[in-house]
C-alpha cells in the first residue's frame, strides 16, 4: 500500500514537473530526473526486490504504467515546447521588408544613345532594318562606289584619317548602303547608325561623331516617297507641328539631291537666335540614289529606283536639348550627363 502511494506521488510530481518545464532543455532535465537510468521512477523498479513475491508483479505493472503515463505527458509537452520555440525563432528571424533599400548609384543613358534609339525606333516602326558596317573602311566603299573618284573635289569636304592609301576611318555611313546592296537584291529598306570620323574640331564639329544613314530601293520609288518619309520622321522626332523644307543641293551619290530643313524647334518658325532668325534648321542630306551607284552594285536603274538620306546625330541632340558646344557630349563630365537622367535615361 505504501508502495502505491509512493508511485502515485512520484508520478504526480513528474507530471507536474513536465507542465512546469518552460523549455525543451528543462524538460530534458525532468526526463532524466524521473525516467533516466538513475531517475526516480526507474529507482522504484529497482526497489521491487524488497517486496514479497506476491506483491511484486502488481507493483511492477504499477510502476511500468506510471512510467508510460509520464512518458506520454512528456512527449506531448515536448511537442508543445518545440513548436513554441520554433515560432519564437521564426519571429526573431523575420526580415522587415518595409525597410527602405540602399539605392546604388546608377549611370544614365548618354544623350547620343537616347537620340540614336529614338531615331532607330521611328524608322524600325516604318519597316526599316538596322544595318552595320566597319568603321575602318577602304577607299572603294567610302568614296569610289559612292561616285566620288580619286581626285573629285567632294573629297575635300570629308577629309578624314588615313591608315594608308587604301584604308581610312569612314567619313560617312553611306558605305553601308553599298555593302548592303552588294549583299542583297531589292527591295532594300535599311538604316545604318554609327560612328564616323573627320579631321574637324570646333564647337559644332568633333573628329568623331555619329550619323544615321537611310536607304530604300524598290520598284517605282519616287521623290514623293522620300518627302513623305522624311516629313513623317520630322513630325515623330520633333513634334506633329513640325514642317519640312527641301532645298536643292548636291551629293555625288544622289541625283537630284536635297538638304532638308525642319521648322525651328525652338521658335516654331517665327525666327530666333538658334535658327539665326530664318525659322528653319538644317538637319539632313538626302536625294534619289544616283543610277551610277545602282549600276555599280549590279542593280538595274531602269527597273528599280531608290532614295537615301543621312543625318548627324549630335546635331539633332544639340538642337533637342539646347546644347551649344558639341565637345560637352564627349567630355564625360557627370554633372553634364546626369541632367539627362530625368529625360528618359536610367534614374540616378
Ligand atoms: N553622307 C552625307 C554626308 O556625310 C550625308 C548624306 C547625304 C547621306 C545625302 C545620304 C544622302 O545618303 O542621300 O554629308
Amino acid at each position: 500500500m505504501e508502495f502505491r502511494v509512493k508511485v502515485d506521488e512520484t508520478t504526480e510530481q513528474a507530471v507536474e514537473a513536465c507542465r512546469q518545464a518552460s523549455s525543451t532543455k528543462e524538460l530534458e532535465q525532468v526526463r532524466v530526473q524521473y525516467l533516466g537510468k538513475k531517475g526516480e521512477l526507474t529507482g522504484l523498479l529497482r526497489g521491487l526486490g524488497q517486496l514479497s513475491a506476491e506483491e511484486r508483479p502488481l507493483a511492477g505493472k504499477m510502476v511500468n504504467d506510471a512510467k508510460t503515463a509520464v512518458e506520454d505527458v512528456l512527449k506531448a509537452r515536448q511537442q508543445e515546447l518545440r513548436d513554441a520555440e520554433q515560432d519564437q525563432r521564426l519571429a526573431a528571424e523575420t526580415i522587415d521588408i518595409s525597410l527602405p533599400g540602399r539605392p546604388r548609384p546608377q549611370g544614365t543613358l548618354h544623350p547620343i544613345t537616347m537620340v540614336l534609339d529614338e531615331i532607330k525606333d521611328i524608322f524600325v516602326g516604318m519597316g526599316y532594318q538596322v544595318a552595320e558596317g566597319p568603321e575602318i573602311e577602304n577607299d572603294y566603299y567610302n568614296f569610289e562606289a559612292l561616285n566620288v573618284p580619286k581626285d573629285h573635289p567632294a573629297r575635300d569636304m570629308q577629309d578624314t584619317f588615313y591608315f594608308n592609301e587604301n584604308f581610312l576611318l569612314r567619313s560617312q555611313t553611306s558605305p553601308v548602303q553599298i555593302r548592303t546592296m552588294e549583299r542583297q537584291d531589292p527591295p532594300v529598306r535599311i538604316i545604318a547608325p554609327g560612328k564616323v570620323y573627320r579631321s574637324d574640331s570646333d564647337v559644332t564639329h568633333s573628329p568623331m561623331f555619329h550619323q544615321v544613314e537611310g536607304l530604300l530601293v524598290d520598284h517605282n520609288i519616287t521623290f514623293a516617297d522620300l518627302k513623305g518619309t522624311l516629313q513623317l520622321f520630322a513630325q515623330k522626332m520633333f513634334g506633329v507641328h513640325t514642317k519640312t523644307r527641301f532645298r536643292a543641293s548636291y551629293f555625288p551619290f544622289t541625283e537630284p539631291s536635297a538638304e532638308v530643313d525642319v521648322s525651328c524647334i525652338m521658335c516654331g518658325g517665327s525666327g530666333c537666335r538658334v535658327c539665326s532668325n530664318s525659322g528653319w534648321l538644317e538637319i539632313l542630306g538626302s536625294g534619289m540614289v544616283d543610277p551610277r551607284v545602282l549600276t555599280k552594285v549590279g542593280y538595274d536603274p531602269a527597273a528599280v529606283s531608290g532614295f537615301a538620306f543621312g543625318m548627324g546625330v549630335e546635331r539633332v541632340a544639340m538642337l533637342k536639348y539646347g546644347i551649344h558646344d558639341i565637345r560637352l557630349l564627349f567630355d564625360n563630365d557627370v554633372r553634364f550627363l546626369n541632367q539627362f537622367a530625368a529625360k528618359g535615361g536610367c534614374q540616378v
